[in-house]
């Protein structure tokens, strides 16, 4: 009996200190005011994108929430309104892996918003197929879209300084790599079309952010616009959902179990949103609200400065 009793307390045990240690996300402390700030969330539909722009509005900021679905992004930022009793919180259309929406939404946004203070580059897909433009999937929402988004709201960003540029990136852009070879040829990151393949674009395009997050703060140096990249830790949401039937069902548990929540999620994007003092180590990554070592792909500054002329290339900049 008392084996029994200890074999329990030793499984809760060690189901807290995993939990708590190594998956639930630290929580960013930042109490200040955002009022007059203007953010924008992209894939803030549900997720850690809904969860950050709640975050941001709870704080005040004026906070645009750039979804591909409007049906879903206005859900959202309805709900939002509501919990957080601030009415400036809109949905604006934005699909990341057309680069011709991306470009009418930047036009809307600086059209009609007068400042840009935090710009969150959070959507992302780990799914198979082709974007508008030919792009793998994975390449043209998590990377490209985003590239010129950013690119396109800079001089809105510099001009409203001291501004941010936060990209979600995740750890798993440890297992990625950028073959510039297969870029030219294939415009993906992965030779192949299974499952295997989006999983390894996925991770490739997580690199990608880092690279970019890095690059462009080189590219900021002396200006009052930073940008940071970080993994937001492992969360329970709708990322997985073009796994296969099975495999959802296999990590289904796992997930309810050990993963945090999308609030949990949310505390390194805000952390790297809001955290003063931070701006000296612009172009890091971040996790659990601090600062940690990039992956050895993520340290290669000429594959970063590369990857940027590439990207500039691929979406019309130059
Ligand atoms: N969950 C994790 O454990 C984890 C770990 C590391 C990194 N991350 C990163 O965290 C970020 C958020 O992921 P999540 O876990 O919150 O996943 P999620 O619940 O699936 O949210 C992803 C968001 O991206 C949006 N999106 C997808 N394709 C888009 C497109 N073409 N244009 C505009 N928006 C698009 C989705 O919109 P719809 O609702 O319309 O599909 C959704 O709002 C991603 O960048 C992901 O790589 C997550």
């Amino acid at each position: 009996m008392s084996a029994l009793l200890c074999l329990v307390a030793g499984a809760v045990f060690t189901y807290v200190a995993v939990y708590y240690g190594l998956f639930r996300a630290a929580r960013c402390s930042w109490s200040g005011t955002l009022s007059g700030k203007t953010a924008i969330v992209t894939g803030s539909s549900g997720g850690i994108g809904k969860a950050t722009a709640l975050g941001l509005a709870q704080r005040g900021a004026r906070v645009v929430l750039a979804c591909r679905s409007q049906e879903k992004g206005e859900a959202a930022a309805f709900d939002i309104r509501q919990e957080s009793g601030n009415n400036q919180v809109v949905f604006m259309h934005l699909d990341l892996s057309s680069l011709k929406s991306v470009r009418r939404f930047a036009q809307t946004f600086l059209q009609t918003e007068p400042r840009l203070d935090i710009l969150v580059n959070n959507a992302g897909v780990m799914s198979p197929g082709r974007t508008e433009d030919g792009f793998g999937m994975a390449l043209g929402v998590n990377h490209l879209g985003h590239f010129l988004l950013t690119n396109l709201l800079l001089e809105r960003l510099r001009r409203c300084g001291p501004s941010r540029v936060v990209t979600v990136a995740a750890l798993l852009h440890r297992l990625g790599r950028v073959d510039f070879a297969l870029l030219a040829s294939r415009k993906d990151l992965v030779p192949g079309e299974s499952t295997w393949s989006s999983f390894r674009a996925y991770c490739s395009s997580k690199l990608c952010n880092v690279l970019f997050s890095r690059e462009l703060a080189n590219r900021l140096e002396g200006t009052a616009v930073t940008c940071y990249s970080l993994h937001p830790g492992l969360v329970y949401s709708d990322l997985g959902r073009s796994l296969s039937v099975w495999l959802q069902l296999l990590l289904l548990p796992l997930a309810k179990l050990f993963f945090a929540d999308a609030e949990g999620g949310s505390q390194t994007v805000l952390h790297c949103a809001l955290r003063e003092g931070i701006e000296p180590l612009s172009g890091r990554y971040f996790s659990s609200c601090a600062l940690q070592q990039v992956g050895a792909p993520g340290r290669d500054d000429a594959v970063a400065k590369k990857l940027w002329e590439v990207s500039e290339r691929l979406t019309g900049l130059s």
